[in-house]
């Protein structure tokens, strides 16, 4: 006799998401009944649309629409909607990914209703609870019933706080996805063209963090920092830190700059051409810090800590907001020519990931 498929939900609402969800997708779907729950949270085209698209990712078989918010009222708002639809579908498990608000709505409201939580992108660690995503992601791990960790310094990190049992060292999505499309990421010169740009011959900067782009003195150091780089640079700017720029009265002078290319988010192919090409990349994501290593592109990390420590002695460089450590970096450059550095060997982390909640099921 043939079993009924488990009913798996996957919640997401954030660009980082959607690029594990669309590495997990194919090989989850085909064990499991798979839905898909947009929270909301991320709305725009740009933010959100163009990756189902791109990514080929199947459309959201439901979308929560909560939008923007503080951090409280977006946290609740998830929870109420989505324990709602919970207890309408009741599936088996659910799977939450990263970091992020959404994250954390999805995994409480499930432990809440007893519906085991897999938490993809497990165990890592700041180290600073002042970041949201530092309190996302631990509260996320304590209530979660399997967890999934891209790093053996995410594990390490899971047992020092105690939590042994169904850990499992999937490896990293976001790795298998650019080993998917790396032909498609380095034969993209077009994309050079579109922003009339040579290959290594411009920065890419990308930046949103709560703690960098909240406070005056913070924009106003990143814009000095902009203002003095004696090259040009492809700045994606990130709704965030747009509306900041703005509050804080610094979009004039951004925008007089010659050198600096302010331009809308741009989708994930055109993205990673673009971390592909530069000379280097100045972030503050954590996804970016592993895609221009994946690509054998240096990262000057606009951050004083990593959750990703082994991206440091691969050509990712933490630099704060400091225009001395920035430009003394930008010196010393050089391809680390490890393109295929990060290239997954072994299983693929979806296959790892599909097959552990098969036996979960199996054990229970
Ligand atoms: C969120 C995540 C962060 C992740 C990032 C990826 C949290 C706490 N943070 O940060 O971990 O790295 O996404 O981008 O969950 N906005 C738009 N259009 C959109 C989406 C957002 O205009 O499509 C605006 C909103 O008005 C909001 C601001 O951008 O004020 C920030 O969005 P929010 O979801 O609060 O957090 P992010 O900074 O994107």
């Amino acid at each position: 006799m043939t079993q009924k498929k488990k009913l798996i939900v996957s919640i997401v609402g954030a660009r980082p998401q959607f690029i594990k969800l669309a590495s997990l997708t194919p090989t989850i779907s085909r064990k499991f009944n798979h839905v898909i729950v947009h929270s909301g949270q991320h709305y725009d085209l740009m933010m959100s649309d163009i990756f189902f698209q791109q990514l080929e990712i199947p459309k959201a078989d439901y979308n929560l629409a909560v939008g923007s918010g503080n951090h409280g009222a977006m946290t609740g708002m998830i929870m109420s909607r989505f324990e709602a639809l919970l207890m309408k579908l009741r599936p088996d498990m659910v799977l939450v990914y990263g970091d992020t608000n959404s994250t954390l709505s999805g995994a409480l409201t499930a432990a809440k209703l007893q519906i085991p939580v897999g938490h993809v992108e497990a165990g890592l660690r700041s180290f600073r609870m002042d970041m949201p995503e530092e309190v996302n992601r631990r509260l996320t791990d304590h209530v979660a019933r399997i967890l999934f960790c891209p790093t053996a310094q995410a594990v390490k990190n899971l047992k020092n706080e105690g939590i042994r049992k169904e850990v499992i060292l999937s490896g990293d999505l976001m790795y298998e996805l650019i080993d998917h499309y790396r032909e498609k990421i380095t034969d993209n010169t077009g994309v050079l063209a579109s922003f009339e740009v040579e290959r290594q011959k411009y920065l890419l900067m990308t930046m949103h963090r709560a703690g960098n782009v909240d406070s005056y003195e913070n924009i106003r150091q990143i814009v000095n920092i902009l203002s003095e780089l004696n090259r040009v640079v492809i700045f994606p700017i990130h709704p965030r830190t747009k509306k900041n720029l703005t509050r804080f009265g610094f979009s004039r002078k951004l925008k007089s700059l010659p050198h600096i290319k302010l331009v809308e988010p741009v989708s994930y192919l055109d993205n990673l051409s673009l971390i592909n090409f530069a000379e280097a990349v100045l972030t503050d994501s954590g996804g970016i810090q592993k895609e221009a290593v994946a690509l054998g592109t240096p990262c000057l990390t606009l951050r004083d800590e990593t959750e990703w420590i082994e991206t440091l002695n691969r050509g990712n460089h933490l630099v704060g907001l400091s225009e001395k450590k920035i430009m003394r970096n930008l010196k010393g450059l050089q391809r680390s020519g490890r393109k295929n550095s990060c290239k997954i060997r072994g299983r693929k982390p979806s296959e790892i990931i599909t097959s552990t909640i098969l036996s979960f099921f199996r054990d229970i």
